[in-house]
């Protein structure tokens, strides 16, 4: 039986390519579970496409949209105090690391002050009748920098983000380790890789490059073709975070009778790096397969080898023997397998 039955479960990003697949898991997976999804539909990219994913959500009576944004935290603590979720998952955020060269004002917002909204919301749950029995949050192997060594393990130390929205993901992790510390709130971050698969994210290369290579136009491989990406499929994500979200980090007292905080962190990667020429090459073929392009496409005559873009990274490799260790689980699926799936929907969804 999973630990989340009859449970009440917020989630944040309701509407974003995580948040909508792990919604639909938990209403396939847990008897009587209450969703409450919140998400302000920002047009970061195609609003469609989150439009797509919350209809698929509707067919669950007892999910409950809200429109609004968790910077505003009024909202966010009507939202708790109506609804007293015991587990919450906080996934809405400004994602991507070049737009928070343009524009970092959204990644303040959301992922500064919207999560610290979230964890003052947690904090005050202990006060009424409904305490906030785990918070899980999403954060990103952005943190990871331009680390040196690999595959990166939770336990390296993160001190060197190179955007700011690596800098933001790192801050959300040390905001909840002092709230796990001074308010005993049960916390769980997540390093998620590079996730993909169908109805994902427009703006990450998988998906860019399937409408540009779509509309005849060139795609740009960055730092010459040299970077490894582990690629995770959503499935497995989602398969990460429904485990994670059942074992809240225990509370006990340490030697001097004062809390130790219950906090934990982990990646959730595929812990198998793919060479970014590899991966145009699989994407190419299933494209090919699904139908998406002709059989006789000029790839060549398409791809652009180009300079390392600032904030980015030459390689991410999970190190995901924590996660083995205490969840028994990692992720596995091929990126032949996902990239199949992405290149299907993608096929039945616009064309
Ligand atoms: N997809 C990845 O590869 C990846 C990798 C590492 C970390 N993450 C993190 O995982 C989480 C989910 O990512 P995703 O890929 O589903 O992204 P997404 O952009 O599809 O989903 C995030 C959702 O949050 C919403 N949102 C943004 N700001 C908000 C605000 N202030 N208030 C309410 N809603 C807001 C957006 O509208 C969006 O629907 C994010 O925190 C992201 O940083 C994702």
């Amino acid at each position: 039986m999973l630990k989340l039955e009859k449970k009440t479960i917020l989630v944040t990003g309701a509407a974003g390519f995580i948040g909508s697949n792990l919604i639909k898991r938990l209403y396939e997976d847990v008897k009587n579970v209450t969703v409450i999804g919140i998400d302000n539909m920002n047009d970061y990219y195609d609003v469609h496409l989150k439009e797509y994913r919350l209809n698929e959500l509707s067919s669950y009576d007892s999910f409950t949209f809200i429109k609004g944004n968790i910077a505003n935290k009024e909202l966010i603590d009507e939202i708790f105090k109506k609804y007293g979720p015991q587990i919450v998952v906080n996934l809405a955020a400004q994602a991507g690391v070049r737009y928070s060269i343009i524009n970092p004002d959204a990644y303040v917002e959301a992922n500064l002050l919207g999560f610290y909204n979230i964890l003052e919301a947690c904090r005050h749950s202990y006060e009424g009748n409904t305490p906030v029995e785990h918070l899980v949050y999403a954060s990103s192997s952005s943190v990871y920098g331009s680390n040196k060594k690999v595959p990166y393990s939770t336990d390296d130390k993160v001190d060197n983000p190179v955007s700011l929205y690596a800098a933001t993901k790192k801050s959300n992790e040390l905001m909840a380790h002092a709230y796990s510390k001074l308010y005993n709130i049960p916390s769980t971050g997540l390093r998620f890789f590079t996730v993909y698969g169908p109805a994902g994210r427009p703006d990450m290369a998988y998906f860019g490059f399937t409408d540009k290579l779509r509309a005849g136009k060139t795609i740009q491989i960055f730092n010459y073709g040299n970077c490894k990406r582990d690629f995770t499929y959503i499935d497995d994500i989602v398969t990460g975070v429904e485990k994670v979200m059942q074992k809240a980090p225990e509370r006990k007292n340490g030697e001097d009778g004062l809390p130790v905080p219950p906090y934990a962190l982990y990646n959730i990667g595929n812990n198998h790096p793919e060479n970014l020429m590899d991966f145009v090459q699989i994407l190419s073929e299933e494209l090919v397969r699904a139908g998406v392009l002709p059989e006789d496409y000029d790839f060549e005559a398409h791809k652009e080898l180009v300079p390392m873009q600032p904030g980015d990274v030459p390689v991410t490799y999970a190190d995901t023997s924590a996660l083995e260790r205490d969840f028994n689980f990692k992720p596995s699926t091929s990126l032949r397998e996902g990239l199949r799936k992405f290149a299907e929907w993608y096929k039945a969804f616009y064309m």
